[in-house]
């Protein structure tokens, strides 16, 4: 079996992971030979191939990024029978008789749909925001957090030594699993996520409390936390699968707090796509291993149109589908534990 391998959407740590273990695997257990597509989608629909065999995919286990590159191209744009055909007709043409797609919801929507229309493709989730409801966790969450709370950790310093409150935002546009988790780890006054309503006196509330006692105020807000009742948009054009580009809570929420808190001292730092750059952490090396083994035995045994998926321990293999249903937001559960709480 001669098999694509693609990533697509917003690149992580693991990506390369992956592919590195469904190779070695697919190569020594199942005979198979595998090609990556560049960039994405965009390299299906331009057949723009590059072999993947063992030595090439070796050193690839602790390098951030991906090597087969990216892009939000989503090959349906134009109507999802011609994306179909045009996709059968450039795998058919490179002799590519399955694919392994790995990405986030956009990216598994198009495998999903080409499973329904017979194109052999098995999946692998990814997305530092962690908020597909398939899979308990997705790689690229731990490394991300992790970046996210080191950052922190130094503001704190700065932000002490001046008395300073020093807001940070972090990326997750529906789901604020990255700002629950940095909040928590870095000991955050603040944490603002997208799933809750924004009470900006209450927030200014803390910030006064906080500076009173001596201590400098760390504010951590997800970018699609609505702190002006909507989520901040930067001017820009939709991508191709209609999503906005998010950009301004972090000044959003200094500007009112800077209203609200007479001679108050604030930065904002935003940590953007810091987050998704750099070497994964180990527990997201072993994940994303683990993804692309299951994937390439899904393969071996002919279960198409499943995505590798952990459930609890265990990595088991779900519908495609299952991906692209609901988003998986941070429950009402989670975000009671530390209400009202003075950290
Ligand atoms: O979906 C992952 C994500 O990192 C989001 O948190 C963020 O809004 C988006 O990607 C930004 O992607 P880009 O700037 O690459 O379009």
């Amino acid at each position: 079996m001669r098999v694509g391998i693609l990533t697509g959407g917003g690149d992580c740590p693991g990506l390369n992971a992956v592919v590195r273990a469904a190779v070695l695997a697919g190569t020594q257990r199942h005979g198979m030979s595998f090609v990556g597509f560049l960039d994405g989608w965009r390299g299906v629909l331009d057949g723009d191939v590059v072999p993947l065999d063992e030595e090439r995919v070796r050193p690839l286990l602790a390098v951030g990024g991906t090597v087969l590159g990216s892009s939000r191209t989503n090959p349906l744009a134009g109507g999802v029978e011609q994306g179909v055909q045009r996709v059968r007709e450039r795998l058919a043409a490179l002799g590519v008789d399955a694919l392994l797609v790995i990405g986030g919801e956009d990216t598994l929507g198009v495998a999903t749909a080409l499973h329904e229309a017979g194109v052999p493709v098995v999946g692998a989730p990814k997305t530092i925001d962690d908020d597909l409801s398939a899979t308990d966790a997705t790689f690229g969450f731990d490394t991300a957090v992790q970046t996210a709370v080191e950052a922190c950790d130094r503001l704190v310093t700065t932000g002490a030594s001046h008395h300073r409150a020093m807001v940070v935002e972090v990326m997750g546009r529906h789901a604020g699993w990255i700002a629950l988790h940095t909040g928590m780890a870095a000991g955050a006054h603040v944490t603002l996520l997208p799933e809750e309503v924004v009470d900006l006196d209450a927030v200014a509330d803390v910030v006064r409390a906080v500076l009173a006692r001596g201590g400098a105020p760390l504010l951590v807000v997800s970018e699609g936390a609505p702190v002006l009742g909507q989520q901040a948009v930067k001017d820009a054009p939709v991508d191709a699968f209609g999503h906005v580009q998010l950009g301004g809570a972090g000044e959003q929420l200094e500007r009112e707090l800077q209203r609200r808190v007479p001679g108050l001292s604030s930065r904002v730092t935003v940590l953007g796509h810091l987050l998704r750059g750099g070497t994964p952490s180990a527990a997201d090396r072993v994940l994303a291993t683990r993804f692309g083994l299951s994937a390439v035995e899904a393969l071996a045994a002919g279960r198409l149109g499943t995505m590798a998926a952990l459930r609890g321990v265990d990595v088991v293999q779900v519908p495609l589908a299952e991906a692209t249903g609901v988003l998986r937001t941070v429950p009402e559960a989670r975000r009671a534990e530390t209400a009202g709480l003075r950290w």
